[in-house]
């Protein structure tokens, strides 16, 4: 089985990538399950149902989220209405919606994790080690293999996130941070991983932001409203094959528009 995850999906350039290069992509890289990390795809900050279904219509089968999961209103619902969508696990017990499912993928059965990390995050998630824990136990012999997009800021959670699931599942993929890592990887006992995928988004800018906002905040000091950039995207994703529940084969990828080559 093959496994396409894509980058933190940026606003109107991100949509617009999904939309230009998804479909031709997949088809190159043989995916057969698509998951699309989609916190940043209103406006750079949350999802709507409006861009949700973008993202889908590319050909995303999950949808996973993150810090930015509850920024626009009616998040609640959609994640109500949306059995595919998924927001991090470690959300305190009772938050609406769900942190992993499973899909059967060419009959294997897929199970789909979020997290969320803790380290500099600004938000005080439940321990996403214990609650890895508590997912893989609950799921214990009703899942093939295992894919969890761990969204955190600190490289080092990230890392620790790696050596704690190693051996336990195929893939364990960073996001968040929005520039992708050079360290792909694959362990001696079959779990692939990245510290960042990257980022789906506007390619001239700080992180998605337009370059002139996120300066004005930096030199000013003071707080400037956020404004996703426009221009050419750039598109940031891992392929990962899944053998038995290992990794056995990843790829990075890393597509610019064409008109910015
Ligand atoms: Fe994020």
């Amino acid at each position: 089985m093959k496994v396409l995850f894509v980058a933190d999906v940026d606003g109107k350039p991100g949509r617009r990538a999904l939309k230009e290069a998804l479909p031709a992509l997949a088809r190159t890289h043989g995916a057969d399950c698509i998951i699309v990390n989609g916190e940043n795809a209103a406006g750079g900050v949350g999802i709507t149902a409006d861009t949700y279904h973008e993202i889908v219509a590319a050909g995303a089968r999950v949808v996973t989220l993150g810090n930015h999961t509850f920024d626009k209103r009616g998040t609640e619902e959609l994640l109500d209405q949306e059995p595919w969508l998924l927001r991090p696990a470690n959300y305190p017990p009772g938050t609406p919606g769900r942190g992993w499912l499973k899909v059967s993928v060419a009959g294997v059965r897929l199970l789909v994790v979020n997290m969320l990390g803790r380290a500099l995050m600004g938000l005080a998630a439940d321990c996403p080690f214990r609650a890895m824990d508590a997912i893989l136990a609950d799921e214990a012999g009703q899942a093939d293999a295992v894919f969890v997009d761990f969204h955190a800021e600190a490289t080092s959670e990230k890392k620790a996130m790696f050596h704690y699931l190693d051996g336990r599942v195929a893939a364990v993929v960073g996001t968040h941070t929005h520039v992708q890592t050079a360290d792909l990887e694959i362990s001696a006992r079959g779990t692939a991983s990245i510290t960042d995928v990257g980022m789906t988004g506007p390619r001239h800018s700080v992180i998605g932001v337009d370059p002139q906002v996120a300066l004005e905040r930096f030199l000013s000091q003071r707080p400037v409203r956020f404004e996703t950039a426009a221009g050419p995207w750039q598109l940031d994703a891992v392929a990962i094959t899944i053998e038995e529940g290992k990794a056995t084969s990843a790829d990075v990828i890393h597509l610019v528009e064409a008109s910015d080559r």
